[in-house]
């Protein structure tokens, strides 16, 4: 844990341990997306993908939740433990893939298709998952489908890629909205394959929202949680990881005796989200010193977008 680094891990810097001290004084708990920078993945009390996250938050008993990670995680954190005060330590980190399915486009298609079932992945707004039946990650979205009913039409928002990834793993037709991550479409197979040339042996790991040419070829498609599992028990020794460059951390602290090589672009060796990288160290600290900026919704959007919340939990467990 936090308090006693990782043998081969630099010691903890005077502002980590003014945040851990912050952190006590409020009884809070530090969840953090593994796209953080290392510096708060340091001192996090849980580092994870979105279902582990949503998990933790629904679970946690602390006074305060800090969410390390991009607004919806946080809203999702609110919306499963409403009576405690979320933060986040910059309310700008937003998501270009929950940009892409505004609620007052989701609401129409709804009243024109009063009949679909709506499976909203998690990466979008309070308002988009009021609107929804069931929420799914991409830990977990193939189960998620595989129980909806099957005389049910599904409208998969907002992540083509994913939901493309996961109607052609179950065999389940679905329709696909048009949304995608600005950052993981950006990896290419024709740079992964340049990659490739330099390091024949590496494994080739790659996150569903990634487009289908990268997914078809890449040895396993799976969340960023599941690549940790993947890694330590394949028998490989490097592995190219096609995701945001923060999970290159987290590999190399769970499986520190592999190596790990960050997936590339067209243009550049590396991808990092730029929304999950507007939390800093310093903004931790002084959202903890400060209690703000917390994250607020009306209560009516809560209990709706809860419901689909719920039903994921319970299908997933
Ligand atoms: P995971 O749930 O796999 O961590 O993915 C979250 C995300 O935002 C990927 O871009
Ligand atoms: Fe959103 Fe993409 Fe950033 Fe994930 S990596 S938070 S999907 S913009």
């Amino acid at each position: 844990m936090v308090f006693n680094p990782r043998s081969g891990e630099s010691p903890l810097s005077d502002i980590q341990k003014e945040v851990l001290a912050l952190k006590k004084e409020r009884n809070a708990v530090i969840l953090a997306h593994n796209y953080q920078v290392e510096e708060i993945q340091r001192v996090a009390d849980y580092v994870g993908d979105s279902l582990g996250l949503a998990y933790r938050a629904a679970e946690a008993d602390a006074d305060c939740i800090v969410f390390c990670g991009v607004h919806f995680m946080a809203e999702t954190a609110k919306i499963v433990n409403p009576k405690k005060p979320v933060l986040l330590p910059e309310m700008e980190a937003g998501c270009s893939l929950s940009d892409s399915c505004p609620a007052d486009q989701l609401a129409a298609y709804k009243e024109a298709n009063p009949n679909v079932y709506i499976v909203a992945y998690i990466n979008c707004s309070a308002a988009v998952k009021a609107l929804s039946d069931v929420i799914c990650t991409s830990g977990n979205a193939m189960k998620i489908v595989e129980k909806v009913p099957a005389d049910r039409e599904i409208l998969f928002v907002p992540d083509q890629n994913l939901g493309q990834w996961v109607s052609k793993q179950t065999g389940r037709s679905m329709k696909l909205w048009p949304g995608s991550c600005y950052a993981h479409v950006l990896f290419t197979q024709q740079a992964i394959e340049r990659l490739k040339a330099k390091f024949p042996e590496a494994l080739v790991v790659a996150h569903p929202e990634c487009v289908e040419t990268v997914r078809d070829n890449a040895d396993v498609v799976c969340s960023t949680e599941k690549m940790i599992g993947f890694c330590r028990d394949s028998e490989a020794r490097q592995f190219i990881v096609v995701t945001e460059t923060g999970m290159i951390h987290r590999l190399q602290r769970e499986v520190p005796e592999k190596t790990f090589i960050a997936g590339p672009t067209d243009t550049c060796a590396c991808n990092e989200c730029r929304f999950m990288k507007m939390n800093t160290i310093e903004k931790l600290r002084d959202c903890l010193r400060d209690m703000s900026p917390q994250i607020e919704m009306p209560e009516d959007i809560r209990q709706k977008a809860y419901l689909p919340i719920k039903r994921m939990l319970d299908w997933s467990r």
